[in-house]
């Protein structure tokens, strides 16, 4: 089922000295239980495109259809809170919240109850593979291969179908980049997410159902 349609996609970071086009004409579509890779050089584009998949930026010109519905006319705030998850390369956990609280951070904002939040969030580590003991630890205490399941769960509890990530294992050792790949190959394949990851990693860009190349802010 096609979950997000981008049609002739532009963008450009204009300054006082120069305009940058960072995406060119960009049409392609995702598919929701697919993982997508996106691979390129540095400069090439990938993150400017992945936020303007989120909503975090608006395209100069052409469209995004999520679901049929035109983002740009969509309540984009709603769209970020409920329909999409990003992860990064740096984690971005919230640094006074410890493993739990992370995750039940998503749950409270749609309004359960703690107990109930509470519940979710520990099922949602469960299922990354983090167990009862690290629940009362904080980001700093943790292992980065910790700290990214930590953000998946996150992101898994909540709402969005729609998962972005930027580089999550740029930070990570070949052992716990595997795990993190398969996370979120499981995420796509058994849970219907559409996942798309921008990765330098050819490994990773490998076991993605499909491969986009990014050269100069379009795709190949
Ligand atoms: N905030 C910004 N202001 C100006 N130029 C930017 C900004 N962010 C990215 N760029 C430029 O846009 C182009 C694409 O960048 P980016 O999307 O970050 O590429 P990638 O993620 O593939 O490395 C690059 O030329 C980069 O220098
Ligand atoms: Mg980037």
């Amino acid at each position: 089922m096609e979950k997000i349609r981008v049609e002739n996609v532009s963008y450009s970071y204009q300054n006082q000295y120069q305009k940058i086009q960072a995406v060119k004409e960009v049409s392609c579509s995702f598919e929701a239980g697919n993982m997508y890779a996106i691979t390129g050089e540095s400069g090439s584009g990938k993150s400017t495109f992945l936020s303007l998949l989120a909503g975090l930026d608006c395209p100069e010109s052409g469209t995004i259809l999520v679901d049929g519905d035109n983002l740009l006319e969509m309540d984009r705030d709603a769209y970020r809170r409920k329909q999409v998850s990003m992860i990064y390369q740096a984690f971005h956990l919230f640094p006074l919240l410890n493993a739990l609280e992370n995750v039940m951070y998503p749950l409270e904002l749609q309004g359960l109850s703690r107990r109930e939040a509470r519940q979710q969030a520990a099922e949602c580590l469960e299922e990354v593979g983090l167990g009862e003991k690290i629940l009362k630890q904080y980001p700093k205490m943790m292992s980065g291969g910790e700290q990214q399941r930590v953000a998946i769960a996150r992101a898994m509890a909540a709402q969005g179908k729609i998962l972005l990530a930027d580089e999550p294992t740029g930070n990570l050792d070949s052992e716990n980049e595997a795990h993190i790949v398969e996370l979120l190959r499981r995420l796509a394949h058994e849970r219907g997410y559409l996942v798309i990851v921008v990765t330098h990693n050819p490994e990773i860009a490998r076991q993605a159902d499909q491969c986009i190349t990014m050269k100069d802010g379009r795709m190949v």
